[in-house]
């Protein structure tokens, strides 16, 4: 399977790279945007991998037929810190909702089969005990939070019009389903 990875050089879609060329056999396009050396060197050791390519991008620039050639995308990029969206919340919307629907979009276009959004368990608010099953409802409390769901809002009306998966899942459950 050859999958696109966005956010390949963050905290976790890096962890998840590594994860995939270890323990599958899958082909992985990384799209990478960062240009600091510390994001860079979490990919360290597997720049020549066999089976990684490392694309430069951005979810916002132009990434038509980015999906060419590609059975899922797993999109992990993503603004993420939430003091900044509370001081400036435009660049999350912009990245979290507008970037997932560019990809989402490019993917529908050239066919890809699963689009596996990463979400946050934050969309759903807080919880005093027990734990939010996925249908729950929608209840962010803070900038990066309603970004999120604002993607998810996406792509779940996308799913529900076209033959496209969406899931927010797990890391286990994300790498057993791929
Ligand atoms: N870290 C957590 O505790 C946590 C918890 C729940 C959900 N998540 C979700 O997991 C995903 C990854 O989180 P992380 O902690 O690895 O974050 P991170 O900030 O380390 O990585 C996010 C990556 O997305 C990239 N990115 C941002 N805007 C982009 C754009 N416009 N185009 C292309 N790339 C762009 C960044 O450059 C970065 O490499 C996010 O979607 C986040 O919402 C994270």
């Amino acid at each position: 399977m050859r999958l696109l990875i966005t956010g390949a050089s963050g905290f976790i879609g890096s962890a998840f790279v590594r994860h995939a060329l270890r323990m599958t056999e899958h082909h992985i396009v990384g799209l990478i945007r960062d240009t600091d050396q510390r994001n860079k060197n979490r990919l360290h050791g597997y720049e020549q991998h066999e089976r990684l390519r490392l694309v430069k991008g951005d979810l916002l620039g132009d990434i038509s037929g980015i999906c060419e050639g590609i059975d899922a995308v797993v999109n992990f990029a993503a603004r993420t810190f939430v003091d900044h969206s509370i001081r400036d919340v435009l660049p999350f919307i912009e990245a979290n909702v507008m970037g997932a629907y560019r990809i989402l979009e490019d993917a529908r276009r050239q066919g890809v089969k699963r689009f596996i959004q990463i979400s946050t368990d934050e969309v759903y608010g807080s919880i005093l005990n027990g734990a939010y099953s996925e249908d729950a409802r929608l209840n962010p409390t803070n900038h990066y939070s309603a970004s999120k769901a604002g993607a998810d809002a996406a792509i779940i009306r996308h799913a529900a019009a076209s033959p496209l998966m969406r899931e927010a899942s797990s890391w286990a459950r994300l790498s057993a389903r791929l």
